[in-house]
């Protein structure tokens, strides 16, 4: 079994990703399993094979502790880890090779609560990955690029599982956009020159960059599909090596 985790900031298309790369893999006849982790999802774009909001739902857990919205979801996150095991026995009886798993809209929730990592790895089996979900508008702009690396940096260090930095919404982007976003990555020092920081902030972020730390991202549209292929042989690659992992 293999799982792929949808992880990103709200907003980033981390359900429309969910839905278009398991229309596409079904399209090239592909069996995947689809596995919502989010109890305050509203609409999903998809129909999963196993939804938490069968057993949490935030806007019950509102009505029921007479809790604010916020309060209420922050609660559900965290009682979707009382769920675990269960949605562990549900994804061998699906028996689905791979499954792609939506995660809660606000990312904070996800990444930085102690029941993020513990379902990760719950949910982890052998082979398992992070797809970090960066949405095309922000990343467009200079600080929306170094913080969009540090936040991908800090959920790397969170999970502790490898990762796939994808930029959603690609069709949103200029030709311009998509070649400064890749020249800052392959070129830190374009981006270090015109980022506008103290000397203290430019130096971490200079040290992060030198280190690896910016990453290439592949670019993808929920919308339109284009890049999915390519997120496609990314998790092939890692599964396999580059063999069909089906
Ligand atoms: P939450 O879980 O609600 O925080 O959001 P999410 O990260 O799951 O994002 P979602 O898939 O709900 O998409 C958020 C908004 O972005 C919706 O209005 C989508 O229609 C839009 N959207 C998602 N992907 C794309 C894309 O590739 N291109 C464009 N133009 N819009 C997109």
């Amino acid at each position: 079994m293999y799982t792929v985790f949808f992880i990103g900031t709200a907003g980033s298309g981390k359900s429309s990703l969910v839905a278009s790369l398991s229309t596409w893999m079904e399209d090239q006849g592909y069996d995947i399993g689809i596995v919502n982790l989010d109890p305050a999802a509203e609409y999903l774009p998809y129909v999963p094979d196993i939804d938490i909001r069968d057993r949490i739902s935030a806007r019950k857990i509102m009505k029921q502790y007479k809790l604010g919205p916020n309060a209420s979801i922050i609660a559900a996150v965290d009682m979707v880890v009382t769920e675990a095991e269960r949605i562990k026995e549900e994804m061998e009886v699906v028996g689905a090779p791979i499954y792609l798993i939506d995660t809660p809209g606000q990312m904070e929730l996800f990444a930085f609560r102690q029941s993020g990592a513990y379902l990760v790895q719950k949910l982890s089996d052998v082979h398992s990955l992070v797809v970090y979900v960066a949405d095309a508008v922000y990343i467009q702009t200079i600080d929306g690029f170094a913080t969009t690396m540090l936040l991908a940096l800090s959920s790397r260090i969170r999970f502790k599982k490898p990762q796939i930095l994808v930029v959603n919404k690609a069709d949103l982007l200029t030709e311009d956009a998509i070649s400064n976003i890749i020249n800052w990555a392959e070129d830190p020092e374009t981006l270090l020159e015109s980022i506008d920081l103290p000397n203290y902030e430019k130096e971490i972020l200079r040290s992060v960059a030198n280190m690896g730390g910016f990453i290439t991202p592949l670019f993808v549209s929920a919308k339109t599909g284009e890049g999915l292929d390519k997120l496609y042989y990314q998790l092939q690659v890692h599964y396999t090596g580059g063999e069909d992992a089906q």
